[in-house]
């Protein structure tokens, strides 16, 4: 759909001329001679953009933006006038006008200023099962993602902390034939090693002290569907060959068990280790790199992919926003371009919880720098008064805020200790029943 354009004006030459203009520019355009036609046009159509003289026979064009205002219509006006003064002007974009032209105008100014103001149509974010991006130091990734996800081939994801490594196996899997089937994943470097064969394999009853009942372990949980197992450059020497053995085989032996079990799963393993350090110095076992590494995806940081920024962010702050029942917020261009600069250490999960911060912290509709941490913003004059506790200057949603204050901890805590959630709670201080309420509340965790 070509973006719509009205066009008001009381002289036929004139409307003429600018359909001809407009029309060559590929817009589409509709006219008007008097401001009641204008009005009952605006009424009856939506229109992107409108061109309009303010001397109309039958009143001011002015009233024209102050009906859509007040009708809550941010269809932009561009007023068009014979001998413009700077008052008039003046008057025309305090009334709400995004432009002006004087008449006799340049065409290319024309075409500039109506191109400017014609915000494109909102680009549809582009996601693969989930996962955003389009940048393209992504490519690589995106144009394999279908074939991958139709294969059963083992996949290995690499990338720095925070880059979406587990979202893009989760979307793998979410693509993969095993949809319908779990997607089980396993921190390989939360637990100690006797733990983590019992959890990955299951063990018998009486298999050691505390083993009073027979345990499924995550390979069978998995079963038809996906294991995956993060950090797995974490896995101590011994479980390597043990996972390899399983990999192999296909087959698991539950702990204190001398039987053996069938699983097919499908397995995506994740890292932001250098595997191939890793494996100069003896850490990980050469055979175990090659039977993860059939496909390798490898996620790259965020600074390689500031086309992404903007779209990310927007689509956490909405995020956000609906989890907390606020209307959506804009992103104010001072911080989107702040946002489009700043290094990103802690990649797209550092982008997610600034944004969740911002909406916590912006009392209006639009995000502003003092929604963002003074670290984001340099040691330039743009830094506002700093200090980790600063309340913005049109107050803020205290409630909202320490909401998400704590939302940020508990989800800190359950990624240090890997999802253990009676772990977590005792790093806050909380009860173990007020942890899980709070989970389930905040959605921390799937299900
Ligand atoms: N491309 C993306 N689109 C939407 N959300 C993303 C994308 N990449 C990452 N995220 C979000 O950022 C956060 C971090 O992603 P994820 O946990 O997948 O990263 P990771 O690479 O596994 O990190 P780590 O190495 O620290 O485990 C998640 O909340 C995830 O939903
Ligand atoms: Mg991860």
């Amino acid at each position: 759909m070509p973006p719509r354009i009205l066009v008001v004006d009381d002289e036929a030459p004139m409307r003429e001329l600018l359909r001809i203009i407009l029309e060559a520019e590929g817009y589409h355009v509709a006219e008007a001679s008097t401001l009641s036609e204008a009005h009952a046009q605006l009424h009856r159509n939506r229109f992107d953009l409108v061109v309009c003289d303010i001397y109309l026979p039958d009143g001011n064009g002015l009233e024209l933006i102050r009906t859509a205002r007040q009708n809550n219509q941010e269809t932009p006006f561009v007023v068009i006038t014979a001998h413009t003064t700077p008052a008039q002007a003046i008057t025309a974009l305090r009334e709400g006008a995004v432009d002006y032209l004087s008449k006799p105008f340049d065409v290319e100014v024309l075409k500039a200023v109506v191109g400017k103001h014609l915000a494109p149509a909102a680009p549809q974010p582009v996601a693969f099962f989930g996962f955003l991006g389009q940048a393209p130091s992504l490519w690589p990734i995106l144009q394999r993602l279908p074939q991958v996800a139709r294969s059963d081939a083992t996949v290995l994801i690499t990338g720095e902390s925070g880059t979406g490594k587990e979202l893009l196996a989760r979307a793998i899997h979410a693509a993969s034939p095993r949809a319908a089937a779990p997607f089980v994943p396993v921190n390989c470097g939360a637990l100690p090693e006797p733990l983590l064969e019992s959890e990955l394999f299951g063990h018998a009853r009486g298999a050691f002290t505390g083993a009073v009942r027979e345990k499924k372990g995550l390979f069978l949980e998995a079963h038809g569907g996906t294991l995956f197992l993060d950090e797995v450059g974490e896995l101590p020497l011994t479980m390597q060959v043990k996972l390899l053995r399983a990999l192999q085989e296909r087959r698991i032996r539950p702990v204190g068990d001398n039987r053996e079990i069938e699983v097919d799963v499908r397995i995506i393993a994740a890292t932001n280790r250098d595997l191939e350090k890793l494996l100069k110095e003896g850490q990980f076992r050469e055979d175990l790199y090659y039977r993860l590494n059939v496909i390798h995806l490898h996620v790259p940081p965020l600074r390689e992919r500031r086309e992404d920024i903007p779209e990310l962010a927007r689509h956490f702050v909405s995020r956000a926003c609906n989890r907390l029942k606020l209307p959506t917020k804009q992103i104010h261009r001072d911080v989107m371009a702040v946002l489009e600069n700043y290094p990103w250490p802690g990649n797209v999960r550092e982008l997610e919880n600034i944004m969740e911060r911002a909406v916590a912290l912006e009392p209006s509709s639009v995000i502003t720098l003092s929604a963002l941490p003074t670290t984001l913003l340099g040691q330039g004059e743009m830094a506002p008064s700093s200090g980790p506790v600063r309340l913005p200057e049109g107050g803020l949603d205290v409630e909202a805020h320490l909401h998400e204050l704590r939302r940020e901890y508990m989800r800190q805590a359950l990624a240090r200790t890997g999802g253990v959630q009676k772990e977590a709670a005792k790093l806050l201080r909380m009860s173990y029943r007020a942890f899980r309420y709070h989970v389930a509340k905040y959605k921390l965790v799937e299900d």
